[in-house]
């Protein structure tokens, strides 16, 4: 098969407001090359802001999640360019990644096979993971002669306890998405036939939700992770105070529908969005 177009590296469609956006080497086990990174990037700034998506879930096509990056074309390629080159597309892969750890909409990881290495910024830039449980894990770094690079090593001291973490690097041992959902790499692992209907089953809870205070929350949680109580509770103040100005009604449509309306409770679900004043 030729190589595919920059464009083609990424596909997706975007059904019932959910986009599902595809790595798109399925011939190549949608390992990660500068131009599959770079359209990721345009895919993601195409898909942040459109009305008609409210959750994006990121898969792979074919039997493949991402085999992380694409040793060929991202390192030895770029690396027999020079350091310009190789620091180029360091910025192109990291970029998307930090993209999605910060993107506007909520984002799911449907992984749904192979997971390697460079695999892991986007898998930690999806706000929740699930996967098959033939699905693969591994840091396989250490199989090649380097270390978890990318963000690599970082995803697995978020994620995991220090011991399965530093077992799982230096170890390059795979493990299966069972064990990657009870190491905590993943919400949830089930199997492959019914991985889809799972996620859209997520996907459909959170486009029930406020926009605006999903946004603010998924950012709370990754922000106060690294900050003491007192600053947390600083930032949470304001971060709220920040939202209500995007989202003046919301909490109080909230509170009317609970309080007065008596039509939900807020610990049984959510609010009916669609009745709040524009
Ligand atoms: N970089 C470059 N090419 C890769 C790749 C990667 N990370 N992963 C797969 N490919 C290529 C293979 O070279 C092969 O290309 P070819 O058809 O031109 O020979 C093609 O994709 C299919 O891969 P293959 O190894 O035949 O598929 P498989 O299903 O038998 O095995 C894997 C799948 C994922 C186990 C295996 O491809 C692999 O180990 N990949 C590398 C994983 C890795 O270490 N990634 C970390 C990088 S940081």
């Amino acid at each position: 098969m030729t190589e595919r177009t920059e464009a083609e590296t990424v596909a997706y469609t975007v059904t019932d407001r959910i986009a599902w956006v595809k790595f798109n080497r399925p011939e190549k086990r949608n390992c990660m090359s500068p131009r599959l990174n770079r359209q990721m990037g345009r895919v993601l700034d195409e898909l942040e802001f459109r009305e008609d998506v409210g959750v994006v879930v990121l898969t792979g096509e074919g039997t493949s999640w991402s085999a992380g990056m694409d040793l060929k074309e991202y390192f030895r390629e770029t690396e027999a360019q020079g350091l310009g080159a190789t620091r180029q597309a360091q910025r192109e892969a990291y970029g998307w990644w930090r993209r999605l750890r910060w993107y506007q909409k909520p984002t799911i990881a449907m992984v749904n096979g192979w997971c390697f290495g460079g695999g892991y910024g986007p898998l930690f830039g999806c706000d929740l993971a699930f996967a098959a449980d033939e699905a693969t894990f591994g840091l396989s770094e250490i199989n090649w002669g380097i270390l978890p690079g990318g963000g690599a090593s970082k995803v697995a001291t978020e994620l995991m306890p220090f011991r399965k973490a530093m077992y799982h690097a230096m170890m390059g041992e795979n493990i299966d998405g069972k064990t990657a959902a009870e190491w905590g790499l993943v919400n949830e692992s089930l199997p492959l036939a019914q991985l889809k209907e799972r996620v859209e089953q997520v996907a459909k809870v959170l486009l029930a939700k406020n926009p605006v205070a999903l946004k603010a929350t998924k950012d709370a949680i990754r922000r106060v992770r690294e900050m003491t109580y007192d600053n947390a509770e600083d930032f949470l103040i304001r971060a709220q105070e920040a939202a209500n100005s995007f989202d003046n009604d919301g909490r109080k449509e909230g509170i009317k529908q609970f309080i007065d309306d008596k039509t939900y409770k807020p610990g049984l679900g959510a609010y009916d969005v669609k009745k709040q004043p524009a």
